[in-house]
């Protein structure tokens, strides 16, 4: 897929969340994005999953401007497979519910057809022992995975992730993340936020750098991990990678 964004800019009363953000990323498959805390991150894949809106500036996926009427974002915001830190479950519904009913009711499919498509993919992803719990019921890293399938089932044109796996332990957190690798290797599309670097280099083929409201390096990622050039980056990766 390909992302262009044209002068960006993103304020929340007096704060500049994006500033004139313009980037150009070529063909990729998976595009992870890194950056200190507080630099715009999340601002960003809002607006590229048609959460939040702009207050200046464009946006094209694949060639596609997108727009931002109520109208267009609706249909937008359905075509994605969004999955953020913790908390993505419904807490009353049972695991398989929780992707169930998305499915009926944002994406009109029958109940059958929606029960058919949840079972097959809790099956194929090992998760049909947990079907019937309900998320307090399910561990965090089981809890993520149930989130993911969930995005997987509305077959999306490309999956958003922004720190999956901040909320879970080391364990949990090889569980998830060996699931978003797996997405990556049956070719899926996806961009992904994380603070781990070592997965950020391993699932993405490029990579953009965020700080202080601005773009700061927009690289393949074996260059930018291997020769990053903005010495806030380089100072960044200098501090996370001290541990
Ligand atoms: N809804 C909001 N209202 C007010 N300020 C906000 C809002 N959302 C974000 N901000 C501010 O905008 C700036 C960028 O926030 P953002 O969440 O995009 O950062 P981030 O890079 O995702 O950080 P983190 O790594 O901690 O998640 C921050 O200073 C934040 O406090
Ligand atoms: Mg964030």
């Amino acid at each position: 897929m390909q992302l262009e964004l044209s002068n960006i800019s993103k304020q929340f009363g007096e704060l500049r969340a994006l500033h004139e953000v313009t980037l150009s990323v070529p063909e990729f498959q998976s595009l992870a994005i890194i950056g200190p805390s507080g630099g715009g991150k999340t601002t960003l894949l809002r607006i590229i999953s048609g959460l939040e809106i702009p207050d200046t500036g464009s946006l094209r996926i694949d060639d596609r401007e997108i727009g931002f009427s109520e109208d267009a974002l609706l249909s937008h915001r359905r075509s994605i497979g969004t999955v953020f830190q913790a908390y993505n479950l419904f807490p009353h519904l049972t695991a398989l519910e929780n992707v169930v009913l998305p499915l009926v009711k944002v994406h009109g499919l029958s109940a059958t057809a929606a029960r058919d498509t949840a079972v097959e993919l809790f099956e194929r992803f090992q998760l049909l022992n947990h079907a019937g719990r309900r998320p307090a019921e399910l561990s965090g890293g089981q809890q993520q995975r149930v989130a993911i399938v969930r995005a997987i089932a509305i077959k999306p044109r490309f999956f958003i992730f922004d720190e999956p796996t901040s909320a879970l332990d080391p364990e949990m957190t090889s569980e998830v993340l060996d699931f978003i690798a797996e997405l990556r290797k049956e070719g899926r599309n996806l961009i992904i936020v994380t603070h781990n670097m070592g997965f950020a280099r391993h699932v993405s083929d490029h990579c953009l750098f965020i700080a202080e409201g601005r773009v700061l390096e927009n690289e393949r990622s074996t260059e930018l991990f291997s020769a990053p050039q903005n010495p806030l980056l380089v100072n960044f990766l200098a501090k996370v990678l001290r541990y």
